[in-house]
């Protein structure tokens, strides 16, 4: 049986608006104009995402692509940059890179998303992989970033995974505490020896400070303005099973990178048993989502040629030296996978074509998965943009109605002791 809570979440990393000939020439990443040109593009996804009843928009985050191909250095700022266009978009990020990230900072950022949007933040954390940013801006925290091919794998993913998990930890305690103190492995919050005796805080924060004038425990402000234990969490484009099972654990939503159906549901296992033992009453196939390119045109030729103007082109050209093309190995295949768009439509992970052939596949993802989310990556800025406008509108009014699907969107649930009026009234 197919979910009745159906959504689509648009993974947008954003890219430059220029051609894959353009980026060619170097530093797209850089021009202006080719900025410019993807923010106009991302804007129309955005508000057309919203109105076709998508449930959230997300950008990844990446940094120093003077390449052009992923200018996402801060996805929260763009969350407000999207909030500011829409009105019941949820609006996410896949994900932060928290290994590097400053947790109390970042759980401030996500806090204040939350009320420019209304209630409308989603939080996603990734692990990251890509070194030069990792381990450039995390260096004072000693991150590294999660790549199998990094000749020190075992002991940057070891200390990466440490990293995470106490960020992680720090962020939900900042969102639902008022006032809390941590000591973990890599931050004690706040450090000894703050003297804060400053009357005003004795009297409107008491706790925060000892009775000798010491700062004992810290709190972020605002806080969300969600219910924190309701606030989604997604950890995007997982690979590895020690993420699955802490994904299961902690109600988060993985995001599955592998359409390669004997391997993601081997990850659908993984995630059921290890929630059932956390005392999680889920089916099988529930709160695990998927990721995918999904182009729909009037012709198959017409969608494959968006494909390859976009995501085609961005993937074999920039993802596959990070081993992208790894998660389309089928059980038991040697040899190198063949670097082409084509692979990465006959192995599913892009599905287009016409309005039936799309049908077709995306049912056969949905049995096989069980799944109540789709996260599709719309690769806005190389990508025509009216192509793959046209493609979300086909998808939605003429593919989802021949599958009986009706999207559905998340209410956020917000604080009991907010009135319901926001600042846009
Ligand atoms: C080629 C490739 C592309 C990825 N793209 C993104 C991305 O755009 N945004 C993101 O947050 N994480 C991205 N991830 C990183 C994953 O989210 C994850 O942090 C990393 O692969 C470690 O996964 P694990 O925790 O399952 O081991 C990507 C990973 C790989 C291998």
């Amino acid at each position: 049986m197919r979910s009745s809570k159906f959504r689509l979440g648009a993974f947008l990393l954003p890219s430059a608006g220029a051609s894959p000939a353009q980026y060619e020439e170097g530093f797209a990443g850089q021009n202006p104009n080719y900025y410019q040109d993807g923010l106009r593009d991302t804007s129309r996804v955005l508000r057309q995402v919203e109105d076709l009843g998508f449930d959230f928009a997300a950008f990844s985050e990446h940094h120093f692509h003077v390449e052009g191909l992923e200018l996402s250095n801060n996805p929260v700022m763009l969350g407000s940059w999207a909030a500011m266009q829409t009105r019941r978009l949820r609006i996410g990020q896949m994900g932060n890179v928290l290994p590097a990230r400053n947790p109390l900072l970042l759980a401030e950022d996500l806090a204040m998303l939350d009320h420019f949007s209304e209630g409308r933040m989603i939080a996603g954390f990734a692990r990251g992989y890509q070194s030069r940013h990792v381990a450039t801006i995390g260096q004072k925290l000693n991150a590294y970033s999660t790549q199998p091919t990094d000749p020190e794998f075992v002991e940057h993913d070891r200390q990466n995974r440490e990293l995470f998990n106490e960020h992680y930890e720090i962020i939900r305690r900042a969102w639902s505490e008022p006032l809390f103190r941590h000591e973990g492995k890599h931050w004690q919050l706040p450090p000894d020896g703050i003297v804060w005796d400053h009357p005003a805080t004795q009297t409107m924060a008491p706790g925060m400070v000892d009775a000798n004038g010491n700062l004992r425990q810290i709190g972020i402000a605002p806080l969300t303005l969600q219910k924190p234990e309701t606030v989604e969490t997604f950890t995007p484009f997982t690979t590895s099973p020690a993420t699955i099972e802490w994904a299961a654990r902690e109600n988060v939503t993985p995001v599955i990178f592998t359409p390669i159906v004997e391997n993601a549901k081997a990850c659908i296992d993984l995630y059921y048993k290890a929630a059932h033992e956390a005392g999680r009453d889920i089916e099988w196939g529930e709160s695990v989502g998927h990721f995918r390119e999904i182009v729909v045109a009037d012709t198959d030729a017409e969608a494959f040629a968006i494909m390859e103007r976009g995501l085609g082109f961005i993937w074999t050209r920039w993802h596959d030296w990070f081993g992208l093309n790894e998660a389309l190995r089928r059980p038991g295949e040697v040899g190198v996978i063949r670097n082409h768009p084509s692979t990465i439509r006959e192995r599913g992970y892009s599905i287009c074509g016409t309005v039936d052939n799309v049908t077709r596949q995306l049912e056969k993802v949905l049995d096989d998965f069980k799944t109540d989310t789709l996260v599709l990556w719309i690769a806005a800025g190389p990508a025509p943009i009216d192509g793959l406008l046209k493609s979300n509108e086909l998808l939605v009014e003429k593919v989802l109605p021949k599958l009986g699907i009706e999207l559905h969107q998340v209410t956020p649930q917000l604080r009991d002791e907010f009135n319901g009026r926001g600042w846009r009234d």
